[in-house]
């Protein structure tokens, strides 16, 4: 089959090769002139594992063709994928949707047969409904069918969870081609046992947005209990276990530490408790409101432990921060907890040393001002306090007797619950959680 994606950022660019794996012919278009360069030479502009050995056989095979044209697209394929960002609005909580609207504006226009739209970026329930609306009203004696299959993927997994995922989703209005055109779009995925939700537009907006809400409540959850531990000295992690092995709860997205960051939790419940604002179902959220609260308290209580270890102010302290990106396996640091908390503790008069295994230069073009090390060891030299807020596994490979002898004062704060406490203790460190 012949498909276009729009779009090619951590989603599009994902879903474009993914697609041209599963035997389709893909024309990805990028608007950003410099990504498409990259793209088309077969080059990721992002850190994204497998992806770009996958990218690169497709484009050399020719089944994956990268354009910046809307008139190429419109010629190529009658099967559109939406997947541009739908980042948080500036100073509001709802989230922007101009790239989503500009791509239904400049596409059906130019389409001159029958066509599917499928939605992959995540949006307040509500958008398909208005964006076929608008697509009726622009296209010109053709029918637009416009339905929505949310993605799910992970950052650092995004290749294996699109090509396996959990489950599909597709929303439809009903009476068109869109869940022929899914089935055999995803036949491969279908054939392997993924089951295909299949249900109308909201209820599969909804469904994006209800389990970034969830995974992002059950972060916040654990690192509320966290905060009693810390008051009546009891352990989060043994806690997590605990009520981990109960198969109702579930031991994934339990770890406690500096809480949750990146491109799509803290913009997803945020421009979820606006869209139920609007919907005047605001107060069926407002707990949301408490887990961006909790998330956001962990970085100034990271700050406050890592004053309180210095003996009481970061004036003229040296503190070296082991990771900038949002989580391990990505370069992403939109939103990165490990960054904010850097931020802030240069403010506090401290110089600040970071490293990251694959973030440094996203983290210099967002954070100038800090100091970067090209080793974690470097980065470490003469501080007064190591913390680790990024779980990479290069930081929990580190040898503590060594890394003690670079360091002024052997204190680290284990911001992501991922060292051998018992071994750097050992070696003569004051571990803090
Ligand atoms: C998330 C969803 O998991 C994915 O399904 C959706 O499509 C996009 O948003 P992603 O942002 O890639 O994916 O990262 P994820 O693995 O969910 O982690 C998000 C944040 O939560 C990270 O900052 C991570 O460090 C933090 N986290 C995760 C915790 O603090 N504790 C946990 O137990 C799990």
């Amino acid at each position: 089959m012949r498909i276009v994606v729009l779009g090619l950022g951590y989603l599009g660019a994902t879903h474009a090769a993914c697609m041209a794996e599963l035997g389709h012919e893909v024309l990805g278009i990028e608007v950003v002139p410099e990504k498409r360069a990259q793209l088309a030479a077969g080059d990721v502009p992002f850190y994204e594992p497998g992806l770009p050995e996958l990218l690169k056989r497709h484009i050399d095979s020719g089944r994956l063709v990268v354009s910046g044209s809307y008139s190429e697209a419109a010629e190529f394929a009658d099967v559109f994928f939406i997947a541009v960002g739908t980042p948080q609005k500036k100073g509001e909580y709802s989230a922007d949707l101009q790239y989503v609207d500009a791509a239904i504006d400049e596409l059906v226009p130019l389409l001159t047969r029958d066509a599917i739209i499928l939605g992959k970026s995540t949006v307040p329930v509500g958008t398909a409904q208005r964006l076929s609306e608008r697509a009726d009203e622009l296209a010109k004696d053709i029918d637009v069918e416009i339905a929505w299959n949310p993605e799910f993927l992970r950052e650092g997994y995004a290749v294996n969870d699109t090509l396996h995922p959990d489950r599909l989703v597709l929303g439809l209005f009903g009476g068109g081609q869109a869940e022929a055109i899914c089935r055999e779009i995803y036949q491969l995925i279908l054939d392997g046992g993924t089951p295909m939700i299949v249900t109308d537009p909201p209820t599969a907006e909804l469904v994006k947005t209800s389990a970034n809400a969830f995974l992002a409540t059950k972060i916040s959850f654990i690192n509320a209990i966290a905060e009693v531990c810390d008051a009546a000295g009891a352990d989060v992690k043994a806690i997590a276990d605990a009520i981990g092995f109960d198969a109702r709860i579930g031991r994934k997205f339990l770890n406690a530490g500096l809480g949750f960051g990146g491109g799509c939790l803290p913009k997803d419940i945020r421009a979820f408790m606006a869209r139920a604002g609007e919907l005047g179902a605001a107060e069926a959220l407002s707990f949301l409101r408490e887990v961006d609260n909790v998330n956001m308290r962990r970085r100034t209580r990271m700050v406050e432990l890592t004053r309180e270890v210095c003996g009481g102010s970061l004036l003229g302290k040296r503190i070296a921060i082991l990771g900038s990106a949002f989580k391990p396996e990505s370069d992403d640091v939109r939103d990165s907890p490990a960054l904010n908390v850097a931020g802030q503790i240069q403010l506090q008069g401290a110089s600040v040393t970071v490293y990251d295994p694959k973030a440094m230069d996203n983290s210099r073009k967002l954070f100038p001002t800090l100091d970067y090390a090209v080793t974690a060891v470097e980065a470490c030299e003469k501080a007064d306090a190591v913390l680790v807020l990024t779980e990479w596994s290069e930081f929990m490979a580190l040898n503590p007797v060594e890394l003690g002898a670079q360091v002024r004062e052997r204190n680290v704060i284990d911001g992501r619950m991922c060292l051998d406490s018992t071994q750097w203790a050992a070696a003569g460190w004051q571990y803090r959680v």
